[in-house]
């Protein structure tokens, strides 16, 4: 039985010492090349391998990231459990990230580092925390750990999710009639969707429209949920007021893109959260002791949702 490790040799290296102290009857592998591919029964990966038939023995293929739309489902034997990362690097980082971005948009940042750039010293309206509703799209791990840090804020906060969920201090929707009711009430909108059939494109000019005058997005989830030209349309007729961008499709975007340069959107290059190595070692070694008791593993992917 051996754990197979197909990404960068630096945070390898950090699983491989936590697999020596905590699973040391399970031999820890960096090279698919020499690996006897029938011992394989954890592969821990970005995206699929297209050699993934000759684990024939496989038992989970752990994503790297917390995203698993990377993955083709379709290559992978039903037999396979699919697990995204779930680990607390990742979590307090997205806290970190989008806590930042709302408090960007609340405090009028971009349209400061716009005044900046035109030698303009004036102040903008500043409506209070209490009044500046924000709303986040996905109450999955993330999704709920952002509400959690921007509590103590005083942002009126809401979520929307797939099921019905109930978070203290959270108007939780969900379904069609539920988004409409959050977005007609969110001035500031977090989007933290997985990317499935039913998310790509989700942010598009329809959705636009339903949020209320002047408000603001930050994107965190993936590039292709995102429509580009209707947040410019968006944001050109003062609809939206400005956006904190980390994912687009593609990455990164061309030269001379819209989004390098309009002065409403700050974009950062897909570095909102990213899985840290000695926690991620520890979050995949207790799935594989679940695993061996029986139990299934955190982040187990629901193949029909595709999440
Ligand atoms: P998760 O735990 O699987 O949660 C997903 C949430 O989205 C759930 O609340 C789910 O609803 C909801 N959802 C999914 N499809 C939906 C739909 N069609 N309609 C309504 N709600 C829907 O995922 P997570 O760990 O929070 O991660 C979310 C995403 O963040 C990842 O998939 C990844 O794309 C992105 N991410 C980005 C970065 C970055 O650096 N930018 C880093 C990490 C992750 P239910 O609760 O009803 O299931
Ligand atoms: C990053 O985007 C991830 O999915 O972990």
């Amino acid at each position: 039985m051996t754990f197979l490790f197909n990404s960068d040799a630096r945070r390898g290296a950090v699983f491989a010492d936590a697999f020596a102290k905590e699973l040391p009857d399970l031999p820890f592998e960096m090279d698919g090349a020499t690996v006897d591919p029938d011992t394989v029964r954890y592969l821990i990966t970005w995206t699929v391998p297209d050699n993934l038939a000759r684990y024939r023995n496989l038992e989970i293929l752990f994503s790297i990231g917390a995203g698993v739309d990377q993955f083709r489902f379709d290559a992978v034997p039903a037999t396979v459990k699919i697990v995204r990362m779930v680990e607390e690097g990742i979590v307090r980082m997205m806290q970190e990230y989008v806590t930042l971005a709302v408090l960007a948009l609340h405090r009028n940042l971009p349209g400061y580092l716009a005044q900046q750039r035109a030698g303009q010293w004036r102040d903008i309206p500043q409506p209070q925390a209490g009044s500046r509703r924000t709303g986040v799209l996905g109450l999955g791990q993330l999704g709920q750990a952002v509400l959690d840090r921007l509590k103590p804020f005083g942002f009126p906060l809401a979520g929307w999710s797939r099921s019905p969920r109930q978070i203290e201090s959270v108007s939780c929707h969900h379904g069609k009639a539920g988004l409409e009711k959050m977005l007609a009430a969110s001035d500031i909108l977090v989007c933290l969707l997985p990317l499935t059939e039913e998310t790509r494109g989700f942010l598009n000019a329809d959705l636009f429209a339903k949020l209320p005058e002047g408000a603001a997005l930050v994107h965190t989830g993936r590039g292709p949920q995102l429509d580009h030209q209707a947040l410019v349309a968006a944001l050109d007729s003062s609809h939206l007021s400005a956006a904190m961008i980390d994912v687009t499709d593609p990455e990164p975007l061309p030269a001379g893109h819209t989004f390098w340069s309009h002065p409403k959107i700050v974009m950062t290059p897909h570095v909102a959260s990213v899985t840290q190595p000695a926690t991620a070692a520890q979050a995949v070694i207790d799935n594989i002791k679940r695993h061996r008791a029986g139990l299934d593993p955190i982040g187990l992917v629901d193949r029909s949702r595709g999440y």
